[in-house]
């Protein structure tokens, strides 16, 4: 821990986010999400390059907070375009290329997904938006802790981290903006007193802001091992879930997925029942809000699932705490919810 006041305490913070994704600290601007990352990035962009253009590219599926905030550009008379995605979940950079217009002045595109785990070719994408001179921003909040990032390779401007994704607390998140691009240092969310170099006014919230940092930290240490380890672990428990449960399919593209991340449906079984069969693991349905909603959700549609698939899959998230021995236990219960619910629908119940 530093030994000065809170001031050190937030620079040293600030110096640990920056070192997980290859930026300088300079470049990290604390918020209290992703969220509100994504959303000052967007809305940060659109107000500065106003004169310049009116056009946004993005995937068919980000996170909410980045389709939710176009949406309202769009009512407010920017112009989207919301490119699709393959059955694995893959953006084709190409098509990228191919919706830019003299008009575009922002893409976004996340770096891997909550729901499916596809990793985006973040690199070819960032290749195409420098030589057209549009700006590339990423949401990073699954990835980052979870594969490498590093700004400078991905050719990013923007990018958006969540603590809370990484093992922090709740409540706090960034934002980093390439230094080489100043411009976008003139449109904050929250106007005031001008704190995080007048692009986030407000308290810092600093107990917040520290454990950013430890969390920051710790996930860049672990960075060598844990991928892998975590990787592993989820094979296995994916390859007792197909042997185990006929009819079970995996979502997501097989060769670059997060480590943590499986995603399955199970032909014919509501993940409904499936999830109240399995209380106790840490499953959701395809994703936490439309579990909520009952809607389907969009990435899922996105890659083509019928609506019957896409209330079929259920999600299970592994960590860095997981051990082998917690692989077993979940593959068992999969497969005796599996065998429970298919046994309870074939009796008409
Ligand atoms: C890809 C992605 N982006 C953004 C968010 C929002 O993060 P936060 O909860 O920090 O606002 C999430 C959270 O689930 C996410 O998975």
């Amino acid at each position: 821990m530093p030994t000065g006041g809170p001031r050190e305490a937030v620079a040293q913070a600030r110096e640990r986010v920056a070192a997980l994704i290859h930026a300088d600290a300079a470049e990290i601007i604390f918020t209290s999400c992703a969220t509100e990352s994504n959303n000052l990035a967007l809305k940060g962009v659109a107000e500065t390059f106003a004169m310049k253009g009116d056009h946004v590219i993005v995937s068919a599926i980000e996170h909410a907070s980045v389709l939710e905030t176009v949406r309202r550009m769009e009512r407010q008379g920017k112009r989207v375009t919301v490119i699709g995605v393959d059955r694995l979940g893959r953006v084709d950079p190409e098509s990228v290329r191919a919706a830019l217009t003299p008009r575009t002045i922002l893409v976004s595109i996340m770096h891997a997904s909550n729901e499916i785990g596809t990793i985006q070719d973040i690199e070819a994408i960032g290749g195409i938006c420098r030589e057209a001179g549009v700006l590339l921003h990423c949401d990073a909040a699954q990835s980052a802790s979870k594969i490498p990032v590093d700004v400078r390779v991905m050719q990013v401007d923007l990018l958006s981290l969540s603590a809370h994704k990484m093992y922090g607390p709740k409540g706090v998140g960034a934002l980093f903006i390439r230094a080489m691009k100043p411009g976008l240092r003139r449109a904050p969310l929250l106007d005031g007193g001008g704190q995080e170099d007048g692009l986030r006014s407000g308290t810092l919230n600093v107990p917040g802001i520290i454990g950013f940092g430890a969390a920051a930290a710790i996930a860049r240490d672990e960075l060598g091992d844990a991928p892998f380890r975590i990787a592993r672990l989820r094979d296995a428990l994916q390859g007792r879930i197909e042997t185990g449960c006929s009819g079970a399919a995996v979502n997501g593209d097989p060769a670059r997925r997060l480590p943590d991340n499986l995603s399955v449906r199970f032909e014919g079984i509501p993940a409904a029942s499936l999830l109240r069969a399995l209380r106790g693991l840490a499953v959701s349905s395809g994703s936490a809000c439309s579990s909520e909603s009952g809607e389907t959700s969009h990435v899922l549609a996105a890659i083509g699932l019928e609506k019957d698939a896409a209330a079929s899959t259920l999600r299970i998230s592994l960590g860095r705490m997981t051990s082998p021995g917690d692989v077993e236990t979940a593959a068992k219960a999969v497969e005796s919810a599996v065998r429970e619910v298919r046994a309870r629908l074939r009796g008409g119940e």
